[in-house]
């Protein structure tokens, strides 16, 4: 198998080096998601808002990289450290703002560095998840080139309510940033506004933050002072305007999530079409940032790919198909399948109607049907679960077949045994595998047999209680029922059906 990933290719930095630090901002409470998990941790496209925050940040390779956290500490944090043990956590204190944020990290960057940081500086928001190290890689270098002080990223929108405003002055450097609530009429009317990302000069950032008060309209130290304190030091303060605003946009309720959400899983399938990717509908489609697929790979509708699942050349995922964390082998198909944690092997083919749970691993060429669910159970190459079934705790060898509705008793109500089944194997319909039991290599089994032995290699084995019928049953026992009437009429039919042909009977033809 041999996923290709177009992400993968690092953006360079041309002509400048990697900057001294990124420190990414998330210790607000966003309220407005009305929820018990904290906003940053909600997820889009299979990756937490932090989570977008935090690969956006590494693909600079920023020599330390911090996070600024509060609310909700000990989860936002055991969060961050799952998904990135190289970040510096850092705790604001009761000192509110972007400013406050920024100096807490600053500091803590600088202890643990034994020597103030100098270089460049790249603040971010843990609430923008569209942002990407091209972006953070233009914005450097565009601070780097100008020789900044401080480089703001902004975005001309058309309504700009609630946002930051830049001032300009008349050679387009930045004089000043003003916060929507303090902001006289003229500002109000501005429509280029502070996405909040920016790139500092680490000195300038230290000493300017020294000069921020919160003497404003919301009683908070905004680092946005820190342009207007930049540029009277003397510094050149430069903006860049983003072109793609999905970039800089936050997500602060769930409907912005969700709008973000839509179109994250759209670039995200636009860049596997490019890449050779063919995705029938992808209105229905939805494919986490984090999934692999290869060239070739066809997306049929209503598919959702999540988690690592990896999906190799030629192969052919979905319609109404639910994998995470699965690997599809070189050529495979999967039908109408939810699986999770399962391997499909080269050239094997799964559902209609399968549910493939973790610990599935299927060998090439192998088939697990339709209406089956299977866990923990290895299939050898080309052995076929074809119909009707369950198989857990299993292990069945190359080449063998398993009947419809054979299902692996592998749970005695106190703990899990294993099943272990040879290779060229023909199992009959409905056969009960009592673990632990082993089938040996060749065998056989009748249809309904109850395995509660082990076989030996090419044994037949049988188990069953004879057949007993007792002949007028129903009639006795039921009298009067549609099923009374309809034996009664079949005996009827029979004592009346005579052996002679017609021509016979009739006399004349
Ligand atoms: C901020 C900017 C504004 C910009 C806008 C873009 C300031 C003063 N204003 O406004 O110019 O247009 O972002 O979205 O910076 N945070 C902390 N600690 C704090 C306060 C905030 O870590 O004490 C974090 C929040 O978690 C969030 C980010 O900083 O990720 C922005 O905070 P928020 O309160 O949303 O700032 P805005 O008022 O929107
Ligand atoms: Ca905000």
């Amino acid at each position: 198998m041999s996923p290709q990933n177009p992400d993968t290719a690092k953006p360079s930095l041309p002509g400048s080096s990697p900057p001294a630090a990124v420190i990414v901002l998330a210790a607000g409470a966003g309220t407005r998601m009305k929820s018990r998990i904290p906003k940053i941790l909600h997820p889009l496209g299979g990756l937490s808002m932090v989570g977008h925050a935090l690969e956006a940040a590494r693909g600079l390779e920023p020599h330390a990289l911090a996070v600024v956290v509060r609310h909700e500490r000990e989860r936002v944090a055991r969060h961050i450290t799952e998904l990135d043990g190289g970040v510096h956590l850092v705790d604001q204190d009761d000192v509110p703002g972007t400013g406050r944020a920024v100096q807490v990290a600053l500091d803590a960057l600088d202890v643990d560095a034994g020597r103030p940081l100098s270089g460049t500086v790249v603040v971010t928001y843990g609430d923008v998840p569209l942002l990407t190290s091209e972006t953070l890689v233009a914005l450097v270098k565009a601070h780097n080139d100008g020789a900044n002080a401080v480089t703001v990223l902004t975005a001309v929108l058309d309504d700009a309510t609630g946002y930051g405003r830049i001032e300009r002055a008349a050679d387009g450097t930045v004089t000043a940033i003003v916060e929507h609530k303090d902001a006289t009429a003229a500002q109000l009317a501005i429509r280029e506004v502070n996405s909040g990302i920016y790139a500092f000069d680490a000195g300038i950032l230290r000493s300017s933050l020294l000069q921020v008060d919160a003497d404003n309209s919301q009683g908070e130290m905004y680092l946005t002072d820190v342009l207007g304190i930049a540029r009277a030091g003397g510094g050149r303060v430069a903006a860049i305007v983003a072109t793609d605003r999905w970039q800089v946009e936050g997500a602060n309720d769930r409907v912005q999530l969700a709008h973000l959400g839509a179109e994250l899983n759209r670039r995200v399938l636009e860049r596997w079409m490019r890449a050779g990717v063919s995705i029938v509908d992808p209105a229905t489609t939805w494919i986490d940032a984090t999934v692999l697929l290869a060239e070739d790979v066809t997306i049929l509708p209503g598919t959702q790919l999540h988690g690592a699942t990896k999906v190799a050349r030629d192969a052919v995922v979905g319609p109404g198909t639910t994998l995470t964390d699965v690997q599809v082998g070189e050529g495979a198909s999967v039908i109408r399948t939810h699986g999770t944690g399962a391997r499909i092997g080269a050239g094997a083919s799964v559902g209609p109607f399968t549910y493939l749970r973790p610990g599935t691993v299927l060998g090439e060429d192998g088939k697990i049907g339709a209406f089956y669910e299977t866990k923990n159970v290895t299939v050898g190459r080309g052995s076929k679960l074809s119909h009707l079934g369950y198989a857990g705790d299993a292990e069945i060898g190359e080449y063998t077949n398993i009947g419809c509705g054979n299902i692996t008793a592998n749970y005695d109500g106190v703990s899990k045994h294993r099943t272990v089944i040879g290779s060229h194997v023909r199992t009959s319909s409905n056969t009960v595998f009592v673990a632990p039991v082993t089938v040996g290599n060749g065998a056989y089994t009748g249809a309904g047999a109850v395995i509660r032995k082990d076989v030996p290699p090419g044994a037949l084995a049988v188990s069953f209680a004879p057949q007993q019928t007792t002949e007028g049953w129903v009639s006795e026992k039921r009298p009067g029922s549609a099923a009374a009437e309809a034996a009664e009429a079949a005996r009827i039919l029979a004592s009346t059906d005579t052996p002679s042909t017609p021509i016979e009977e009739g006399g004349h033809a």
